[in-house]
């Protein structure tokens, strides 16, 4: 299991290398959930989501390792991802002139497709499923000789995601609980492995559109139950199912998952661009959702400092037909 010790090295890694998000507030929002709400801002991340925290820390450990090692760099790396993740693997190996190849479901927004190219990688199409994505990915690595960096499930991956709890810890230490979307379990692995080493009282929830609900079933049958088909939700970045590697992490250290629908999300979503004049992404919705559901009103009231992790703001604007399909006000 990943451990705090390999966050702190991702922190080094990284230093320097990262823009630093804030913690945004609103009153209008805090009185719609009854706390107080801490908002870390991954959107304004480089390449628009906290993707390149784990991207970078994986792409710069290959470096060192093969420099430590007196090798070349790897011949390319290769990845599979709905967006984000490949943007930001393209955006780091760029950085380090190593070839990238992003193995990209052919539904996945088109503003994500179109960044990932602008940063030189190139994109292999594939059918949205996890078997899918992970069956190209499997060959692209057998034709260009590349090191495979999952998404989700690579330890590197995972620490990096880590140090957003280190920073939201160092911004807030007053906080209480912090509520991660969850997709593959990366960012969420990465987040429960640094607060529950250093702040074990600290809360940390998981959410989840309804409809790709594979860890909220996971931990209620305490086995690891992928989603048994590719799932249909506007919560783009977050239809792949969690792992081998973040399940046990999310099994263990995970306190609860909250699940939300689609309208729900749309109505978060729309709430945080209208109040907080924020664009972000509907995946980053499903946090904020969860802490305005009904579900969350039942967790005590000492639970008052509430971070919500907006974890990326890569909207596909052209998609934005299901905005005026909403009936009446945001909340
Ligand atoms: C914006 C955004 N939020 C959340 C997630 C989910 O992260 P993970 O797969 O590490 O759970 C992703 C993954 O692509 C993402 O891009």
């Amino acid at each position: 299991m990943a451990a705090l010790g390999e966050v702190r090295a991702a922190e080094r890694r990284l230093d320097g290398r990262l823009h630093p998000t804030p913690l945004l507030t609103c009153r209008g929002l805090d009185r719609l959930a009854g706390r107080r709400l801490l908002f870390k801002c991954e959107l304004f991340q480089r390449t628009g989501s906290f993707k390149i925290r784990g991207a970078l820390n994986a792409v710069r450990s290959l470096v060192e390792e093969s420099q430590g090692a007196g090798k070349e760099l790897p011949r390319a790396v290769v990845t599979h991802s709905s967006g984000n993740h490949g943007q930001a693997l393209a955006c780091a190996a760029q950085a380090e002139g190593i070839p990238a190849y992003v193995v990209v479901p052919r539904t996945a927004p088109r503003c994500k497709q179109d960044a990932i190219r602008a940063y030189g990688a190139t994109l292999v199409p594939c059918e949205p499923s996890d078997e899918s994505r992970a069956e190209t990915a499997a060959r692209v690595v057998q034709e260009t000789g590349g090191v495979m960096v999952h998404p989700n499930q690579e330890p590197a991956v995972i620490a990096g995601q880590g140090t957003i709890a280190l920073e939201v810890l160092e911004q807030a230490p007053e906080i209480n609980a912090v509520v991660v979307p969850v997709g593959g379990g990366g960012m969420i692995a990465g987040i429960a492995v640094a607060i529950k080493a250093l702040r074990p009282d600290v809360k940390v929830f998981a959410a989840e559109p309804r409809n790709a609900d594979d860890c909220y079933q996971s931990k209620v049958r305490g086995e690891l139950t992928p989603n048994l088909h590719p799932p249909d939700t506007i919560a783009d970045a977050v239809k792949s199912s969690i792992g081998p590697t973040t399940w046990p992490i999310i099994r263990d250290l995970v306190d609860d998952v909250l699940t939300v629908s689609e309208e729900e999300i749309k109505r978060a979503t729309r709430l945080v661009w209208e109040r907080m004049k924020l664009l972000i992404e509907p995946t980053a919705g499903v946090g904020v959702a969860a802490v305005l559901s009904e579900r969350f009103q039942a967790v005590p009231r000492e639970v008052e400092n509430v971070c919500v992790v907006l974890c990326g703001g890569n909207v596909d604007l052209s998609s934005l037909t299901w905005l005026t399909d909403l009936p009446g006000k945001a909340e």
